[in-house]
């Protein structure tokens, strides 16, 4: 396996600018690339923004800041030719994975690692549109991604062993801590998690309790750092939904089933802080005020 000096990053939402971030801030040579050069530009202000954050914290030096505002950005693949590891950040939806693990099969040497952030598409299925499924691996980050410790290492079915060593130690290179799991829908992350937040959406649905009242019981009782509605608001609501749509799917079992209320705030377009409402009101108060739900 050759050294890995220049990693390519596709998608630049929120998780695939976190990624790129962190990957130039721990020295490596990074291009962020997006079909849609505003969600570039968006990226490059979010980095800017977090990074200035955390050289004023003390967490980061001037150097690794010049290093992260010096990330590349392309709008073509194509790029990826000259990767030597490429992580896979783009939108959840399983066929435009495929297409992208195709392209970066056929555009990358064939020796490089493709792996992918997906927070719930099978590593298996995603390996099979490639002629390297030995190279393929999960790498899921958590968001904030420059805040979050762990990487979740998913094997897929024929992920080797070198290919899981390698990501091992490009997650520790990031100051991650990673965990290896078996490629499972949900993997153990949102396996546990999404229930736990569909259990308090269902809470609140049935009028148990108000959104403050249910989040401050997981903060005070739990000591979460977040109630589990604010969580949801934050990683996205359309992205819980999606990810209980697969678990309730794929692992064939009812006790998945999304709340009613979920999916009715996704089909209103109140998918949590990214469109300034969820559970929580975010346009007058970036910290967001509890909404009232009947
Ligand atoms: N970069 C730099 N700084 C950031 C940042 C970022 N991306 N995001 C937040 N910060 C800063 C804030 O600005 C704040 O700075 P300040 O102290 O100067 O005001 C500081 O971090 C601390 O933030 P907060 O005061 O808002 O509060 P917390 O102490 O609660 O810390 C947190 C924030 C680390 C995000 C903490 O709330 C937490 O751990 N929350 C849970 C997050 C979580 O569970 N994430 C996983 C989601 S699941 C997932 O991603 C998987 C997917 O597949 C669904």
């Amino acid at each position: 396996m050759s050294e890995i000096r220049h990693i390519f990053v596709v998608g630049a939402g929120t998780m695939g600018s976190g990624i790129a971030q962190v990957a130039a801030t721990s020295g490596y040579q990074v291009t962020l690339m997006d079909v849609d050069p505003d969600q570039l530009a968006r990226a490059l202000q979010v980095i800017d923004k977090s990074t200035a954050k955390l050289v004023s914290k003390g967490k980061l030096s001037e150097e690794q800041r010049q290093a992260a505002l010096n990330i590349r950005t392309t709008q073509s693949l194509e790029d990826a030719a000259e990767a030597d590891l490429v992580i896979e950040a783009a939108t959840e939806n399983p066929d435009i994975k495929f297409r992208i693990f195709r392209d970066l099969d056929r555009i990358t040497r064939p020796e490089v690692i493709l792996a992918s952030n997906t927070s719930s598409i099978s590593i298996t299925a995603i390996a099979a549109a490639t002629t390297r499924p030995d190279r393929v691996i999960g790498m899921h980050f958590f968001n904030p991604v420059p805040l979050m410790t762990l990487v979740e290492v998913v094997r897929g079915l024929s992920t080797s062993d070198p290919t899981t060593g390698t990501i091992i130690q490009v997650a520790e290179s990031m100051g991650k801590v990673p965990v290896e799991v078996n490629d499972s829908p949900g993997f153990v992350s949102n396996r546990v998690l999404m229930p736990m937040i569909n259990e308090a959406i269902f809470a609140l649905q049935e009028g148990v309790a108000s959104v403050q009242a249910i989040d401050t019981v997981m903060r005070l009782g739990m000591n979460h750092p977040m109630g589990p509605l604010y969580l949801a608001d934050l990683i996205g609501l359309d992205v819980v939904l999606f990810i209980l749509d697969v678990l309730q799917r794929d692992l064939g079992e009812d006790k998945y089933r999304p709340a009613p209320l979920l999916r009715k705030l996704v089909h209103a377009g109140h998918l949590g802080r990214k469109t300034g409402m969820g559970f929580y009101d975010y346009r007058t108060n970036p910290k967001g005020e509890p909404r009232e739900f009947r």
